[in-house]
């Protein structure tokens, strides 16, 4: 992975590394296996950095000056940061390359509330503007409690574009896996630029009704692989991104090669996996299997409009179990929000080849809404074997179609005339991706850290 960092570091790494390991070996000794897809030859520990646990100090600048200095053993077999069991509060700080950063499994990271802490960084280049506010934006970082800056954004009192929790950018072969992140005050983990990425096992949970708190966003990635993922959110669980209107046409960037599997996701307000909207950079072969939701708003949704240029083709999506959806399927032609008033009107998005099948849904309000644009109609929308039961509070008209063309085979209840019947099995790749070829091996670390009381207690 390559990730920014500073070239001024205050220590020598090397002499801590050793001596820490003289010290405190002696107290106690427990050995940290996990499973990882490169293992690392040094190990640190946050408190070697003088980290305070306890919840109450900020550790901003032990993580800092850790992951500084341990970046100098990034071309000598790398190290891992093992963050001992306690409770670590922090503002946010950047990671390195050759490098893991263990979290114990009693270990919490608390995000610091002080405003002070998170520095400012420019908007993405294929946004062009931050999300939130025109300007720059805050810091990506671990851990925030949602109240403040979700309170100040509803109010419109941001001047700054909300923090995610975790971004990657410009990196590859990263994996994020076993952990949990709650209370996100935007986006929880947005892999971008980014390519051979591995997210698996992660718990996101943030109240249903909190503003923009999607779960996994890969924007602008090549070959990422999204598995045994439980996802509640107040946004989409899953949302594919490449860069909005003409500042995402212009980088070009798009996401491709992606695999979403084993996914349960609860979003009352928003799509179990969405395509879009911002996808200027294009969005192209995205396999996803073995989806299971309830009490969401829909299922596969599509959102994109006059502006967003691109495409977004060659989806394919098999295995779906849902219960209690306001729509099983829904693709929106005319969504808003553009990062200024400039957008290209020509610039229309190409939406060809979606492929859908093998899906059970349960008290479904709406089945399906499919609302193409006018002169650039949808192509390619391919259903088969899919079984929608409705609620009793389902409309009349269970399938609205505008500006669509496609087939179906073995769909209840029976969909509208632009999907024409067809007797086809929708078809669903059978090569293998390179991200999927990524393996795990086991990774061992001897964890030896002296356990203060003040880092075990609250
Ligand atoms: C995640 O945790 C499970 C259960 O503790 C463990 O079996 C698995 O190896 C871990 N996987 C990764 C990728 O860390
Ligand atoms: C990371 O490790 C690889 C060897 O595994 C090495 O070739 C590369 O230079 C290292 N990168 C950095 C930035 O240290
Ligand atoms: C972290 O990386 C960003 C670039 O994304 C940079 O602006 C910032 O200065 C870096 N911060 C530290 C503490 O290295
Ligand atoms: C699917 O993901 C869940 C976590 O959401 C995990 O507990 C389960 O073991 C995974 N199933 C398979 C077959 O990997
Ligand atoms: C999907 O689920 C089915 C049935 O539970 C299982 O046989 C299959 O291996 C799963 N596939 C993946 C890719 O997880
Ligand atoms: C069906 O969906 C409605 C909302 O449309 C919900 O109130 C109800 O509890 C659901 N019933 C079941 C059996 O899940
Ligand atoms: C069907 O969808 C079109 C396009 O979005 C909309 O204008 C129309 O009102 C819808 N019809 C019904 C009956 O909901």
């Amino acid at each position: 992975m390559r990730f920014y960092h500073t070239s001024t570091c205050h220590f020598l790494a090397k002499l801590i590394v050793v001596l820490t390991w003289g010290i405190l070996c002696v107290r106690a000794v427990e050995c940290i296996d996990y499973e990882a897809i490169s293992c690392r030859k040094h190990t640190a520990f946050l408190t070697d950095f003088g980290g305070k646990g306890g919840g109450k100090t900020s550790n901003t600048e032990a993580f800092r000056k850790a992951i500084c200095e341990l970046s100098k053993f990034g071309t000598d077999g790398g190290t891992q940061l093992i963050v001992p069991l306690g409770k670590w509060l922090t503002g946010p700080f950047n990671l390195t390359s050759n490098f893991t950063l263990y979290i114990h499994q009693d270990a919490v990271l608390l995000a610091s509330q002080d405003e002070a802490e998170w520095d400012l960084i420019p908007p993405l280049p294929s946004y062009g503007i931050g999300r939130d506010a025109p300007g720059p934006r805050w810091k990506r970082h671990h851990r925030w409690s949602r109240s403040r800056m979700v309170t100040k954004f509803r109010q419109g009192q941001l001047k700054n574009t909300r923090p995610y929790l975790i971004e990657i950018m410009f990196s590859d072969h990263v994996q994020i896996s076993n952990l949990t992140l709650i209370n996100s005050p935007s986006w929880n983990v947005h892999p971008v630029y980014s390519s051979f990425v591995v997210i698996k096992g992660l718990t996101i949970l943030a109240p249903i009704k909190s503003p923009n708190t999607d779960g996994i966003n890969p924007d602008s990635c090549s070959n990422t692989r999204i598995e045994d993922c439980f996802i509640v959110s107040g946004d989409d669980c899953i949302a594919v991104k490449s860069g909005w209107d003409e500042y995402g046409i212009t980088f070009g960037m798009p996401t491709q090669h992606l695999i979403i599997r084993n996914l349960t996701c609860i979003s009352p307000s928003s799509a179990v996996i969405a395509l879009g909207s911002e996808m200027s950079g294009g969005i192209q072969n995205v396999r996803a299997e073995n989806i299971t939701a309830i009490s969401s708003e829909s299922g596969l949704r599509m959102k994109t409009g006059i502006g967003r240029g691109a495409y977004v083709k060659d989806i394919f999506v098999r295995g779906m179990t849902l219960q209690t959806m306001k729509y099983t399927f829904w693709m929106t032609g005319d969504y808003g929000g553009h990062p200024g008033d400039h957008y290209d009107l020509k610039a229309l998005p190409v939406i060809q080849g979606i492929n859908l099948k093998d899906v059970v849904a349960k008290n479904v309000t709406i089945a399906g809404k499919l609302a193409g644009i006018d002169g650039d109609t949808f192509n390619g929308i391919c259903m088969s074997n899919v079984a929608i039961e409705l609620s009793e509070h389902a409309t009349n008209l269970p399938w609205n179609c505008t500006n669509i063309q496609g087939v179906s085979s073995q769909v209840s209840p029976q969909p509208c005339a632009l999907l024409s019947d067809k007797k086809t099995d929708c078809p669903f790749p059978t090569d293998t991706l390179p991200v999927d070829k990524i393996q795990f091996q086991t990774c061992a670390a001897a964890s030896c850290h002296r356990l203060k009381d003040s880092d075990i207690s609250s």
